[in-house]
């Protein structure tokens, strides 16, 4: 089994910051990615909806042969990982909890903000994952819908990202926030911008980044880390829509040459 890929899955180009992450930490074992682009974003739509996508992706990667998945999509995770982690018989991991650790660990002042989309805002997963851990935190939480636009159309470094990011985090201004969940997986790349406006009196914390690190420790508890330090791990990237802006955003994001996704359609998986 320990041959076997790790999946992952988003929306869309977000997920490719956890792919990042665990290219980085874990260079030798092997990556089945897809994003669903052709039903993006997730985060305005219904939790029922997000079920049934999430779910067709994660049988896509089942197919795939995956000894462990990871919902690298925060929306996914606040809405369909209590439903569907029960029915696998691999480990699945997502990346609230490791976000929310992480800033438990690192706020100093006890005020953490979060941003995300309007789906995992409403569904509160982060505030409640830190006040079961900590009630006495403080904790300003805020949908930001205009990211993943940005992200997706790979506008994520431009003036008008500059100026959605200031326009968003404004009210982060009046709070005394020392940390700020990342709360979705396509937020990264605006990161520059975001540590720009806020200043560095203010720790950004990757979820997906800090995900990650929870898969190196789930993978050596199950006894699945592939320890061939010979082998480079082989990455397989899949997407629901046309490939070509996949292929530029992942290529420039991850540093890959000659990166190709395949367009692949999921809606009948079950
Ligand atoms: N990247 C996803 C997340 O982490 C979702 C973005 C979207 O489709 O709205 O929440």
């Amino acid at each position: 089994m320990v041959n076997q890929p790790i999946g992952f899955l988003d929306s869309g180009v977000g997920g490719l910051t956890v792919v990042k992450e665990a290219m980085r930490q874990l260079p030798h074992e092997d990556i089945v990615f897809i994003g669903d682009q052709a039903r993006l974003p997730y985060g305005p739509r219904p939790a029922e909806q997000v079920q049934e996508f999430t779910w067709q992706m994660t049988n896509f990667l089942l197919q795939k042969n995956i000894k462990m998945l990871v919902f690298a999509c925060n929306t996914a995770t606040a809405e369909a990982l209590s439903v569907i982690k029960p029915h696998l018989s691999i480990p699945v991991v997502g990346v609230i909890l490791p976000g929310t650790r992480a800033a438990i660990k690192a706020t100093h002042n006890n005020h953490i903000g979060v941003i995300s989309t309007e789906g995992t805002y409403k569904s509160q997963a982060y505030v409640q994952a830190i006040h079961e851990r900590n009630p006495d935190l403080e904790v300003t939480s805020m949908a930001a819908p205009k990211f993943v636009p940005l992200v997706e159309s790979n506008q994520f470094d431009t003036p008008l990202a500059k100026k959605v990011v200031e326009e968003t985090l404004a009210p982060f201004k009046k709070t005394n926030i020392d940390t700020l969940i990342l709360g979705c997986t396509h937020y990264p790349l605006l990161r520059p911008l975001i540590q720009d406006f806020l200043g560095d009196s203010v720790e950004l914390i990757d979820s997906g980044a800090e995900a990650v690190s929870e898969v190196s420790v789930l993978l050596d508890y199950f006894d699945l880390t592939n320890a061939n330090n010979t082998h480079q791990g082989s990455r397989k990237f899949y997407t629901t829509a046309a490939p070509e802006m996949f292929d530029l955003i992942a290529t420039q994001w991850l540093g890959l040459t000659d990166l190709r996704a395949q367009e692949v359609n999921i809606s009948e998986e079950k």
